[in-house]
């Protein structure tokens, strides 16, 4: 028997649209045509509120523990449209009484009343996608912000909200050290407690996938991280996630849950959920195109693809998940959230550790520092066919 109603439940909202599809993303957003957004605005949540009307999640569960609002851009809709929607789920579900709730938004789309409006409906975390702080680069990843509106979004931002996450990239296109130690120093003097900083991939099915922009090699890639690792860890930043920089207690609840093989309900166009029942894990994917999702809407119809996870399945999500976490995960976590003994994975675990890409430290089997900077080698480990 699965113990659903010890793993911890979270909700995820997907809206869309973006002003300008940056040439690196590969995220479900379409540019949307500016006469039509309050119309797409108003269909879409109404879709996304019948999608949460017919969630029928066993009511037994702990109390839902986060809700993300992300895209796309959030950002671009209005305070009125989330208080719908946070109503809706507070219909549904018991929140929990420390509730995280994060909106993203670009800093392209400052409106200083929807910041407000935001925090008055009840959300309590901001994530801003700014990228960098260089100008050159700015222009270069077609951003729709220049530095100033990036740095005018964050303050609003920390004057608002408890918890605010900045999204940065580095190796970005003919990034120098000393740039990218200027963009660091920026996100470090605005004072939030997270960052998530990414090295930039080039994804099949964008522009720059199709005209690639001449990269650093992957030996200066690897000496930019250092950079970033070594200033936000000297500037009190815990790095607690393969990507993700925290000040004491400011971790991001949403995503600790996706690395800690929690459950999720994934409602809104492309949005995934991952749920456990007393016999069973599945993966459901709603319908991807927004248009598409909206008119299958009307027929409560939204899931494009349900995925039962086999025991192999488990093994592997669980560790591409949990071995992100810098602090790994306690043996006890791996058996309540896969439903398998750990003695199932007792011959893979000393592999990892013969090969010193995991370590075992009171009763926690984390990834080493070789183990974070070989993850895909550590997870090939404990991929069976
Ligand atoms: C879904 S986006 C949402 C943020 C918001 N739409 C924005 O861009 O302002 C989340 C974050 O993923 C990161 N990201 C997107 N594409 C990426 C890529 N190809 N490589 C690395 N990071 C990427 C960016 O830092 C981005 O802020
Ligand atoms: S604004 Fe964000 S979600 Fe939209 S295209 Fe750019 S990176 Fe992707």
């Amino acid at each position: 028997m699965f113990k659903e109603k010890n793993i911890p439940l979270s909700i995820y909202v997907h809206i869309p649209w973006c002003i300008h599809k940056c040439p690196y993303c590969d995220f479900n957003s379409h540019e949307f045509k500016k006469q039509d957004i309050k119309n797409d605005e108003s269909i879409y949540t109404e879709a996304l509120v019948k999608q949460l009307e017919n969630t029928n999640i066993n009511n037994y569960r702990k109390p839902i523990s986060s809700i993300f609002f992300g895209g796309g851009t959030p950002s671009l809709f209005n305070p009125e449209t989330f208080k719908k929607i946070i109503t809706k789920i507070k219909d549904k579900f018991e929140l929990n009484k420390n509730c995280e709730i994060t909106i993203e938004a670009n800093p392209g789309t400052l409106d200083k009343e929807f910041f407000y409006g935001y925090k008055d409906v009840g959300i309590n975390r901001m994530s801003l996608g700014i990228q960098s702080f260089n100008q050159k680069h700015l222009t270069k990843l077609e951003r729709i912000h220049d530095q100033q509106e990036a740095i005018e979004s964050a303050s609003l931002a920390l004057k608002l909200f408890d918890k605010v996450n900045i999204d940065l990239m580095f190796a970005l296109p003919q990034q120098t050290k000393l740039e990218l130690s200027d963009d660091i120093k920026m996100a470090i003097d605005l004072n939030s407690s997270h960052i998530s900083y990414y090295h930039l991939t080039i994804e099949p099915n964008t522009t720059f996938y199709k005209h690639p922009p001449k990269l650093p090699t992957h030996d200066e890639s690897a000496e930019l991280f250092d950079l970033v690792n070594k200033k936000l860890v000297n500037n009190g930043f815990l790095h607690y996630e393969t990507s993700a920089y925290a000040k004491k207690n400011s971790e991001c609840k949403h995503n600790l849950n996706y690395w800690n093989f929690g459950d999720y309900i994934g409602i809104g166009a492309g949005a995934h959920s991952k749920i456990t029942t007393n016999d069973s894990i599945r993966r459901y994917v709603c319908h991807k195109n927004p248009k598409y999702y909206v008119s299958e809407a009307s027929k409560n119809n939204y899931i494009n693809d349900e995925q039962l996870l086999s025991t192999n399945d488990r093994i592997f999500e669980f560790m591409m998940n949990a071995l992100r976490i810098n602090n790994g995960f306690k043996t006890n976590i791996f058996e309540e959230r896969t439903n398998l003994p750990i003695k199932k994975i007792e011959k893979e675990l000393s592999i990892a550790k013969d090969k010193e890409l995991i370590e075992e430290i009171n009763g926690r089997i984390k990834p080493t520092l070789l183990g974070q900077q070989f993850l895909n080698e550590l997870l090939q480990i404990f991929l069976k066919d």
